[in-house]
């Protein structure tokens, strides 16, 4: 499905690489004016330019802050929807993954994973609906990225797991109230998802996630960003508060003995 984003003003956070980039450079090349966010002011100028030139057009301005600082999300916010004159679209996809032990977990790193993809998320797309309601916008949509580690129990990411199950939830209170104004709230959970950070952290990513996923391969960019192109786009008014997956099945899997067999005689036999 093609859906043409054209003069549509879009806000992404965490957006210098990754899944908020791709999804960047989708908005704009589906014709919408892009607001890329990322806390590297000199990341996210660079970046901004780098699709600009691609689009052949001024249609993604920089935005360098953080998005755990609440003042400093309401006045982007602001400033996005007048230079744009509008927001139709916010995509709530930054946030930081920290692995560490539960027994040795810090309140630091606890308060600084939760600042960014808890309240950060939370002040963002509360930002976005005040200007999409005091703008009488039609079709407003909030995405706010979560992740399969939201749903299955994950080894060393407690914190980062918690924050990921509360967006979930955060979208279906969303969907609850912000429905009345014509904004629909959904959260996408991203499986194992090939990025310049995921790369980094496993050379062999791609291949030892494609081993372990049902379809037999890892996850791309691309695969968020077509859920979000489909999720923002008028055709999806009516699906709010819900969760989409795309993690190529991995979630739907659970671990059986190695020994069992897949087809054992005797209960194969109908009686
Ligand atoms: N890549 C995956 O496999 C995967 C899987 C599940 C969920 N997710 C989620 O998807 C989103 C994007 O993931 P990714 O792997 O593309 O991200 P990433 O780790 O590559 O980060 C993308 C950008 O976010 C910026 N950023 C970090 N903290 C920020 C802050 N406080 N304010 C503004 N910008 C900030 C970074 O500078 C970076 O350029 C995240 O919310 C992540 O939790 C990713």
């Amino acid at each position: 499905m093609e859906v043409s984003y054209k003069g549509r003003g879009v806000l992404v956070t965490g957006a210098g690489v990754g899944i908020g980039y791709g999804l960047c450079q989708a908005f704009a090349r589906a014709g919408a004016y892009v607001a890329l966010n990322d806390i590297d002011p000199n990341l996210a100028a660079e970046s901004a330019a780098k699709i600009n030139q691609e689009v052949g057009a001024e249609r993604v301005t920089a935005c360098g802050q953080d998005i755990a600082d609440v003042a400093a999300v309401r006045q982007m916010v602001r400033e996005t929807a007048a230079r744009f004159g509008r927001l139709d679209v916010l995509i709530a996809n930054a946030g930081i993954t920290n692995f560490g032990p539960f027994l040795d977990y810090t309140p630091d790193a606890f308060d600084r994973v939760t600042g960014v993809n808890l309240r950060g998320t939370y002040f963002t797309a509360q930002a976005a609906a005040l200007e999409m309601i005091a703008r009488k916008t039609s079709n407003g949509r909030i995405l706010l990225m979560a992740s399969v580690t939201g749903l299955q129990a994950y080894p060393n990411l407690s914190t980062y797991g918690i924050t990921k199950a509360a967006i979930i939830h955060l979208a279906r209170v969303l969907g609850l109230e912000l429905g009345q104004y014509g904004i629909t709230v959904n959260a996408i959970c991203p499986g194992a998802t090939l990025t310049e950070r995921t790369q980094l952290d496993d050379p062999n990513y791609e291949s030892n996630w494609a081993s372990v996923n049902p379809t037999g391969r890892v996850g791309y960019v691309e695969d968020i960003v077509a859920a979000a192109l489909f999720l923002a786009s008028p055709q999806a008014r009516q699906i709010t508060g819900q969760n989409i997956v795309v993690d190529g099945g991995w979630s739907i899997s659970s671990p059986i003995p190695e020994e069992s067999p897949d087809l054992p005689e005797e209960s194969s036999k109908l009686r």
